[in-house]
């Protein structure tokens, strides 16, 4: 009899806690807080069990260098804009006028911005969506883009090739990255899910790493990382990283969820590959191969006669 009791309740739990609600990240589920966890997204959202699902972990050595993934041509990129950044329940996203595009890169045609939004972790620990052979970084930016001819995101996700995403990864750096000031200091007025305020000036170049240093990067075939989770995204994730302090960092855990609790942990786990093929660009250093370098060296010393 005692020990039918256990499994009882644990099977009691388990369906009071998964009932259907809105979607929601790990770090919101709560018995209190019942939503859609990400192993449960599928249940509204079909697609999030389709087999080119996003985030995936990068294996650096099963890559596969193409040439045709040149340095990408970023036009109007230093165009400063006025725009609204909003907590929305999951992230704070900023809106983008659609007059900054991108070409090349390997991509089948130009593309231009509509929106940023954050992932991140808890008061800078790991947060970033995609991982690098395992490697969580503290936060990751998405900047999205959709083909310059559509009008809405919704009718670029009906094309499989109709939106580009550009990852940049976050790491802790000892000083403050000015260029950050406009949106850490916003972050002050968004706090509470469905805040909004003014940047008054800002523009997407200031927030990424110099084009200098974007020349390596990964591409794959994936979808968006929240609901619907639609495979329309041609991934680009760099590998330069972008500095921010752990003050800096910390700041966006101060956000809510639309409970009140902390707004952290705001990324899907990785998804299973299912056989895609990541690419790297021309430039992509892969540490495997410094490696085997440095092995071929001591290899040459050891097989040098020595006399
Ligand atoms: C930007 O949007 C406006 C109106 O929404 C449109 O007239 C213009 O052609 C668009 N520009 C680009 C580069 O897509
Ligand atoms: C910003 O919030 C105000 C209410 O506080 C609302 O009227 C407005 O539509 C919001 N703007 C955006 C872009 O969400
Ligand atoms: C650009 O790359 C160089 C070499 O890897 C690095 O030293 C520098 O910090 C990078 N600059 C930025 C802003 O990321
Ligand atoms: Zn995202």
């Amino acid at each position: 009899m005692q020990q039918l009791i256990l499994p009882v309740l644990l099977v009691s739990f388990l369906t009071t806690c998964t009932r259907a609600g809105d979607w929601c990240y790990q770090s919101q589920f709560a018995c209190d807080h019942q939503c859609n966890a990400p192993g449960n997204w599928n249940h509204a959202h079909s697609d999030c069990e389709g087999r080119n699902q996003s985030p995936i972990n990068v294996v650096t050595r099963k890559t596969l260098k193409d040439e045709r993934l040149t340095p990408f041509k970023f036009d109007n990129y230093q165009q400063i804009f006025r725009a609204t950044i909003k907590n929305n329940g999951h992230s704070v996203q900023v809106g983008v006028p659609n007059l900054s595009t991108i070409s090349d890169g390997g991509l089948p045609g130009g593309y231009k911005a509509v929106q940023f939004h954050l992932h991140w972790g808890n008061n800078g620990g790991p947060g970033s969506e995609h991982t690098i052979d395992g490697e969580q970084y503290p936060m990751e930016l998405h900047i999205v883009h959709m083909k310059q001819h559509y009008t809405d995101l919704t009718t670029a996700l009906s094309d499989p090739e109709g939106v580009a995403v550009l990852g940049f990864f976050y790491e802790r750096s000892t000083s403050a990255n000015r260029k950050y000031e406009p949106i850490i200091k916003a972050l002050q007025n968004i706090k509470a899910a469905n805040g909004n305020t003014s940047l008054n000036s800002i523009s997407l170049a200031q927030l990424i790493p110099p084009e200098k240093n974007l020349t390596t990067y990964y591409r794959y075939k994936g979808s968006l990382t929240t609901p619907g989770c639609t495979e329309a995204v041609i991934w680009t994730l760099f590998e330069n990283p972008i500095p921010l302090s752990v003050e800096q960092l910390r700041a966006f855990s101060e956000l809510k969820f639309q409970n009140g609790k902390q707004m952290v942990g705001t990324f899907r786990p990785v998804q299973p590959l299912n056989g895609r093929q990541v690419f790297r660009s021309g430039g992509a250093a892969i540490l495997a191969s410094s490696a085997l370098l440095v092995a071929a060296i001591a290899m040459a010393f050891a097989l040098s006669p020595v006399d």
